[in-house]
């Protein structure tokens, strides 16, 4: 018989699958003094919480600071990476457990900066976020197409490998979030269009279906991918988008928080 799955252990962790999740990653940009934008940030989510979910993901460095200045409110931290190994020799390396206890809840796995940069393998991502998992952080597992790719159009070729290896089978619906990022649409200023992103999304889907059957509706698939406050309310209307994972735009608090307020007006609506 085989195992049953691993729960999500950290009850903090985003459990909701009806509300937005709406993430910021700060890559590696942020020092002390952007405490007080984090605080800012962390202002805005409060406002809108009840409605939509929203977590930053700032350098290490600036986490257990922010864990701290963020108590009162309702958002939620993250790491930006995480080892593929629980414990030991890995000099340079932060484990999950480690970033757990430092007050994180969430962890990115597989972003295509680490895959490029790092080398990372989709075999790697998946052993990050089993151990994500394991160590009750809800990974955020980035997969998505370069532009080669696309214009071979062999993109849902390539987002059904990377579900197929980065995705562990052994988690639980609940315990994890996919972010479909096109790596030509990241840092370009150029979003993918509309119609590409619900084509991708939907694909995603029926992917997380084959292995997750009906219990996959609880993953939660982000865009991510030059996202600005002008162009989210869009892109979160479109069907099968349930959340933003946005890099630039959410380093300026004012920004971020616009993106914010309009996930919350939006997830309002469809609340009524
Ligand atoms: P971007 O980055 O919003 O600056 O395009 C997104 C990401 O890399 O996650």
């Amino acid at each position: 018989m085989p195992n049953p799955p691993i729960e999500p252990r950290n009850d903090a962790a985003w459990q909701s699958t009806s509300r937005l999740l709406i993430a910021g990653n700060w890559k590696m940009n942020g020092s002390m003094d952007a405490l007080t934008t984090i605080n800012e940030i962390a202002i805005a989510a409060t406002s809108a919480s009840g409605t939509i979910e929203v977590v930053l993901f700032p350098p290490t460095t600036l986490l257990a600071p922010a864990i701290n200045l963020i108590r009162p409110h309702t958002l939620r931290l993250g790491g930006q990476d995480c080892s593929s190994e629980a414990t030991g020799a890995c000099t340079g390396e932060i484990s999950a457990e480690m970033l757990a206890d430092a007050g994180a809840n969430f962890v990115l796995v597989g972003h295509s900066e680490r895959r490029k940069r790092h080398g990372e393998t989709d075999d790697s991502v998946r052993q990050k976020a089993l151990q994500a998992v394991e160590a009750g952080l809800f990974p955020i597992i980035c997969i998505g197409e370069s532009s080669n790719e696309r214009a071979a159009q062999k993109t849902m070729e390539v987002l059904t490998t990377q579900i197929m290896e980065a995705v562990p089978r052994t988690v639980s619906a609940t315990s994890f979030a996919i972010a479909y990022e096109p790596l030509w649409a990241i840092g370009s200023g150029q979003a993918a269009e509309d119609r590409d992103i619900e084509d991708a999304h939907r694909h995603i889907r029926t992917e997380l279906q084959r292995h997750w059957g009906l219990r996959s509706e609880a993953i939660p698939i982000l865009y991510g991918g030059s996202v600005s406050p002008s162009n989210c309310s869009a892109i979160l209307a479109l069907p099968g988008v349930n959340g933003l994972l946005v890099g630039g735009a959410s380093l300026n608090s004012g920004q971020f928080s616009a993106i914010i307020a309009c996930a919350a007006e939006l997830a309002g609506r469809s609340a009524e």
